[in-house]
């Protein structure tokens, strides 16, 4: 296929467990994964467990006020440590089944009959560490054992999009606080959700209350694939808001340059950060099944904002019915990616053919794997 249209990726790569399979095992376990808000553990003892590729993360806040993520399995007969999303322990995680304890920080620090056991190294015995790092006020583990380049993997994607790195600073995202967050259980490939998230042919038909703030995005021709370009606010806009009323003023540290525009930044595999003047909306995915993906979608303000209980109502009502039209199209597509009339995939049109990278990143990923 060559000229208007490319090829895109076989349906079953949408359908086949085997395939999610292997994305887990070579995708979500090897690069770094955006996991939790740093802020929501906010006091020792508080943790948080989420599935990354195939493995239960527990990430906790220690007594020194570091994070640490360690696999949720006890190292005496493999019990799960904690089965709850979220919840805060006192001192230590206390295993249900015989009472193995770990510190905060993993150590093994308790056991029944321990101190007749004085050989057991309580270092070795502790739970299975996984790296961690904070950038944007979220925690990003990773599952390798030589985890990739942090800057090459996920920096590199805001200055590619931004032009630089610098060019994200001014919204001090890990400053901002949680002003609405909403999870979305969709019932499609993680693919759908990014190739959705990467294109705007779809806006003028989906999207009429986004289109209305950013005109630009109703050709179709989304800007936001141009290095550094923001799409610029309709006339008669105020802010990024669903009837594009006013929103709050722009983030303190903003440049000038950046007001009344809107940037969003894909970083593989499962992050979408969306910039606006007053605000950041940051989606994390997490890819649950071939067909089944939650979505955990954060609205971050100024922490006056919060703090002040403003109304963030109409801001967080424009993205949200965005998501909802956008994984409604995505729940459109997840069953027929199984149909005869896919199995060779579909096309891609021009606006979208940088699309056609992400399959190649992909296939590549599937194919180093080890
Ligand atoms: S399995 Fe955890 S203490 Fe035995
Ligand atoms: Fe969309």
């Amino acid at each position: 296929m060559t000229g208007s249209l490319i090829s895109t990726l076989e349906g079953r790569y949408y359908t086949d467990p085997g395939i999610f399979a292997q994305e887990q095992a070579s995708i979500f376990e090897k690069m770094w994964f955006c996991a939790v808000k740093s802020g929501d553990l906010a006091n020792p003892g508080d943790f948080r467990t989420v599935q990354v590729g195939r493995e239960s993360v527990l990430i906790a806040r220690d007594r020194h006020g570091g994070l640490n993520a360690f696999l949720n399995v006890c190292r005496h007969r493999g019990a799960r440590i904690c089965v709850d999303e979220a919840g805060s322990v006192k001192r230590a995680f206390q295993c249900p089944y015989h009472a193995w304890t770990y510190a905060l920080d993993g150590k093994l620090i308790a056991a029944p009959n321990l101190t007749s056991m004085p050989d057991v190294d309580r270092v070795e015995y502790g739970l299975t560490k996984v790296h961690l790092r904070e950038w944007l006020g979220y925690a990003w583990v990773c599952l390798a054992d030589e985890p990739p380049s942090f800057s090459d993997d996920v920096l590199h994607a805001v200055t590619e999009r931004l032009g630089s790195l610098e060019a994200i600073d001014g919204y001090e995202i890990d400053q901002l606080s949680v002003g609405k967050r909403i999870v979305y259980d969709v019932k499609a490939n993680w693919k759908l959700i990014i190739e959705n998230f990467m294109e705007c042919y779809h806006c003028a038909t989906i999207h009429p209350e986004l289109t209305e703030v950013l005109p630009e995005f109703a050709d179709g021709y989304a800007a936001q694939y141009y290095v550094g370009h923001g799409a610029e606010f309709g006339d008669e806009i105020k802010g990024f808001t669903v009837d594009g009323s006013e929103g709050f003023g722009k983030l303190a540290a903003l440049e000038e340059e950046r007001d009344r525009k809107y940037y969003a930044i894909t970083i593989k595999p499962q992050v979408f950060v969306n910039l606006v003047p007053d605000h950041v909306i940051l989606h994390r995915m997490y890819p649950v099944a071939v067909d089944r993906t939650i979505v955990e979608c954060d609205w971050l303000y100024a922490k006056e904002v919060v703090a002040t209980g403003r109304d963030v109502s109409r801001s967080v009502e424009l993205f949200h019915r965005v998501n909802e039209q956008d994984f409604e199209a995505c729940e459109r597509c997840q069953p027929a990616m199984s149909s005869r009339a896919y199995a060779r995939g579909g096309v891609l049109v021009p606006s979208e053919h940088h699309i056609g990278g992400f399959h190649e990143w992909l296939v590549q990923k599937l194919e180093s794997a080890d």
